[in-house]
């Protein structure tokens, strides 16, 4: 695909320089592709999925006790307030008696029962986390955190959900139970995809001390994926670009996420020095998520800024500037992925927590950024506050490092898991006097291998 679109290139416009050009970006014209074809896949972090556990414990009289633990296998991908959903449909008649850590949002019809009267008699219950607060006697490890499960390199102690639940109705062994059907994750918006309910190994519990194992009587483990084109119909956050070697400060591409519209959507954003401000912002709506973004040419809830700062001999800065439009939304426990080749070589990074990701074994130039602790860790809404920003220091490595061609800015930025809209690579600051595309010595063996191979075809 990369020889016959390169190929295609250099025959239509029959010019060294376009085809250099070609050369110097065909990555990103193979990431545009790439994006369009991958559907639930997100190839900076392949196995990232949240999988549902649901442990039973017990056998009762008519059904059983079982624990249900969500596990966030995501790396940089978390569910912030107002939290997770759970749905699924029972395969026969089951109720929920009771639930522990959670509760049903609907009890459904429970006519047919006398006397004790279940949680719930919905065939498809929907399930929501209880609220941090909850009585002691009402929690059980894990739960009533509001449904926020923190990303796993973010927080892995606080990557995990629990509840538990006695349904009834239900078969009494394991030959007689039903596994449930259709489990649907919201989060709370869509976005996953959840596969079958699959009969694993049963879960082994350590006790604390170490001295004792004890295993639940069955399990089922369901794995839900994410795919952000599920998810929403536009993007959530764009990149813009600066440097010191010239002036221009490319901006976000206009309508990365929506375009002003004031005929069909009058009130769609609002001006940040409107003195209605603050009616406009608590007025209707006030609770919904829909984003309530100041008016910009990209209309994007959060913009990420690259500027490449300083040159230095062995070491060149670069800083990063994120910034809340939202009006509606302070963002908690926030975190970017941003990719670059200079990645192995980072040096120092101020304010920010990082590790690297290597979605493929040996190419480091995947950085997983986000804020400290009770510093910087919760991006503000719109406004004086809603911005954060870190500087970071790269060493240069003599065989890669270059300012032309736009090296220095990054291949791709996501925000708390959504890739973010790019300026087209044509648009970024360029080296003054290095004419508009200069070739790299680099890049020459590689345009004579390409000349010879369409040589072959002419
Ligand atoms: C879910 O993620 C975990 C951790 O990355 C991985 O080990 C497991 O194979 C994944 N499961 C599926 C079904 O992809
Ligand atoms: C089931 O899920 C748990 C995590 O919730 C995981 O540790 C276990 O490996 C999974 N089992 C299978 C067979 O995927
Ligand atoms: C059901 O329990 C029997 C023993 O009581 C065990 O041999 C069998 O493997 C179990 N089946 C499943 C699917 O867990
Ligand atoms: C699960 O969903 C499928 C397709 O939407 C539907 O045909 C099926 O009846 C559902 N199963 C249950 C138990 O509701
Ligand atoms: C939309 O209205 C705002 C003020 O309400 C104005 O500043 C902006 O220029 C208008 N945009 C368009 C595209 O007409
Ligand atoms: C964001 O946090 C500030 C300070 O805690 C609070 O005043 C404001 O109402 C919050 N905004 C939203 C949209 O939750
Ligand atoms: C990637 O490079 C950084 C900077 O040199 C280093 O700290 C990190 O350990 C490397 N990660 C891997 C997985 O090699
Ligand atoms: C940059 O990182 C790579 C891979 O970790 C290493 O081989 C190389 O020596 C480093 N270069 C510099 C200048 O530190
Ligand atoms: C800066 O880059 C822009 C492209 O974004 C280009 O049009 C302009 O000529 C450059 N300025 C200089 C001084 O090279």
């Amino acid at each position: 695909m990369e020889f016959k679109i390169s190929f295609l290139c250099f025959k239509k416009k029959g010019s060294i320089s376009n085809l250099a050009h070609f050369v110097g970006f065909h990555v990103f014209f193979l990431l545009c592709f790439g994006l369009k074809s991958t559907e639930a896949f997100d190839p900076l972090d392949p196995n990232g999925n949240i999988t549902i556990k649901w442990d039973i414990m017990q056998w009762t009289p008519d059904g059983y006790v079982a624990v249900v633990t969500m596990n966030n296998f995501q790396k940089y991908r978390h569910i912030q307030a107002p939290g997770w959903t759970l749905g699924w449909a029972w395969s026969k008649k089951e109720v929920i008696w009771s639930m522990v850590g959670s509760q049903t949002t609907e009890q459904g019809d429970c006519s047919r029962f006398k006397g004790n009267v279940p949680h719930c008699c919905k065939k498809d219950p929907t399930v929501v986390d209880l609220l941090p607060g909850t009585p002691y006697n009402m929690q059980i490890a894990n739960c009533c955190k509001g449904g926020v499960i923190s990303s796993w390199v973010q927080d892995p102690p606080n990557a995990i959900s629990s509840f538990q639940l006695s349904v009834g109705a239900a078969g009494t062994t394991n030959k007689t139970v039903h596994v449930p059907k259709n489990f649907t994750l919201k989060a709370p918006g869509p976005g996953y995809t959840c596969g079958a309910a699959q009969i694993v190994k049963s879960s082994q519990f350590v006790s604390p001390d170490g001295r004792r194992t004890t295993q639940a009587l069955m399990t089922w483990n369901i794995t839900c994926t994410y795919s952000q084109l599920l998810s929403q119909r536009t993007p959530s956050c764009c990149v813009s670009l600066s440097s010191f070697y010239n002036d221009t400060i490319v901006d976000c591409p206009t309508c990365s996420c929506g375009c002003q519209n004031n005929i069909t959507q009058p009130g769609s954003c609002v001006e940040g020095d409107s003195p209605y401000l603050a009616s406009v912002v608590n007025g209707p709506g006030k609770n919904s998520l829909v984003p309530l973004v100041q008016c910009t040419s990209h209309m994007c809830p959060v913009r990420i800024h690259w500027h490449v700062k300083l040159n230095y001999k062995e070491y060149w800065r670069a800083k990063i500037t994120i910034t809340n439009f939202n009006y509606r939304m302070n963002y908690t426990q926030w975190n970017i992925v941003a990719q670059h080749p200079n990645f192995d070589n980072i040096t120092q990074i101020f304010s920010f927590n990082y590790q690297s990701l290597t979605p493929y074994g040996g190419i480091n130039d995947t950085a997983m950024l986000w804020g400290m602790k009770f510093y910087n860790d919760l991006l503000m809404e719109a406004g004086p506050a809603g911005n954060v920003q870190s500087e970071l220091l790269f060493r240069k490595d003599d065989s890669t490092f270059t300012f032309q061609k736009g090296w220095a800015f990054p291949r791709r930025i996501y925000f708390n898991g959504d890739n973010c809209v790019m300026p087209p690579p044509d648009a970024y600051p360029w080296l003054p006097n290095a004419g508009h595309l200069p070739l790299s010595p680099a890049l020459l063996p590689l345009l004579v291998f390409w000349a010879i191979f369409a040589s072959f075809f002419l």
